[in-house]
């Protein structure tokens, strides 16, 4: 198993202060300063504990509360699960429903955490491409394309790693008349639902027959800038709930409760400050994305997350010399397209959670880069 791509252009940046990095996927802001009260004040008082294998009942209510106030789904408090990031929870998903060689849908490009642990769950990772042409969206002919009797599940992540795609509900239609013709289950990523533009995010597990096949996972990390305090959760039937709880009983024991307390504090009290770092990145997306195409890198416009995922091709380099060409003349770090799957090559990464004025100077020297 390769060392992540995404980690490997991290290492090279950590502790130069000469580089603009828009390289990492996590936000410039740090976890709104009420939540941080919050769980310093729940260490003051002395709240260090395990909680229940589940997470704390109130933190499963409020979520559950959410998914009814946002997408009409309802979810009983057993049918969710409070993981350490969705990291763990596509983890823990991916072993719940894999038997051993079962092959399991990755659409890409995607994010790169998907086919390892795929493959660390004893399954075999079938990519699906994604392409330009169709804004990034999975159509149902790469669907029809790859799935085969051993299928078991697919992946879905949107609004998207690297690319902003979203799937608007019209477009997650065309797609689920065969998931259930095989019989598949979706592992649905939704960590950045709250960070779309244009439309309001819909759930796959809205659609008409999903919501039992489905497990949703969502977290705190981008939506309240809470990456390091490791907290996400699962949605999903009881039946498959409990198998994803049974790995994490014995693997993870609990979600920290400092996180958790944390958590709860984003769901009572987050849509304000969470609202004003989504319109930030809103202004730095039309900002950034416009100036691309000014200097000749056909960027898609991407509808979600605070990714872009501009076109190379003209520049003949392939993602990896133009990420390191770019890091080693203009000290401008990036990603290139190809960590995100081979669908992914001809495009690089660059992230906008990062503030407006670095944006403008890396933009400067990405066009002194194009033009030499
Ligand atoms: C699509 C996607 N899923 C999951 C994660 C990891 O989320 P968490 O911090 O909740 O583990 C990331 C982080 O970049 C991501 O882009």
């Amino acid at each position: 198993m390769p060392p992540s791509g995404i980690r490997r252009f991290f290492d090279l940046v950590t502790g130069r202060d000469d580089i603009i990095s828009l390289g990492v996927g996590e936000p410039d802001f740090v976890t709104p300063w009420h939540i941080r009260e919050t769980c310093i004040y729940s260490l003051e008082k002395g709240y260090t504990s395990y909680t229940p294998n589940q997470g704390l009942i109130e933190l499963r209510e409020l979520i559950c509360e959410d998914f009814y106030r946002n997408y009409h789904l309802s979810y009983q408090s057993d049918e969710a699960l409070i993981t350490t990031g969705v990291s763990e929870g596509a983890d823990l998903a991916l072993r719940a429903v894999i038997n051993p060689g079962e092959s399991v849908l990755v659409p890409e490009p995607s994010y790169v955490s998907y086919k390892p642990c795929v493959s660390f769950a004893g399954g075999k990772p079938i990519p699906v491409e994604t392409f330009r042409e169709d804004e990034f969206r999975l159509i149902p002919e790469q669907i029809k394309k790859h799935v085969t009797p051993d299928t078991k599940a697919i992946i879905l992540s949107y609004p998207n790693n690297p690319t902003g795609a979203i799937m608007e509900r019209k477009h997650l239609e065309e797609i689920v008349d065969i998931i259930i013709e095989h019989d598949l289950i979706v592992i649905s990523d939704e960590v950045y639902s709250k960070l779309t533009y244009n439309h309001h995010h819909t759930s796959i597990a809205e659609l008409n027959g999903m919501q039992e096949r489905t497990i949703i996972l969502n977290g705190f990390s981008k939506s309240h800038a809470m990456t390091g305090l490791r907290i996400g959760y699962a949605l999903a039937p009881m039946e498959l709930l409990s198998a994803l709880t049974k790995i994490h009983q014995y693997t993870m024991l609990c979600a920290p409760i400092t996180a958790q307390m944390g958590a709860i504090e984003a769901m009572k009290k987050g849509e304000e400050e969470m609202q004003k770092m989504k319109k930030e990145y809103n202004h730095r997306r039309r900002i950034f994305v416009k100036r691309l195409n000014d200097i000749g890198l056909d960027c898609f416009e991407p509808q979600g997350a605070f990714y872009a995922f501009p076109s190379i091709q003209t520049t003949k380099l392939n993602s990896e010399q133009f990420a390191e060409q770019l890091l080693k003349e203009q000290k401008v770090a990036a990603v290139p397209g190809s960590v995100f799957g081979r669908s992914g090559e001809g495009h690089i990464r660059f992230s906008y959670a990062t503030s407006l004025k670095e944006l403008e100077i890396a933009l400067e020297r990405i066009e002194q880069f194009l033009n030499r």
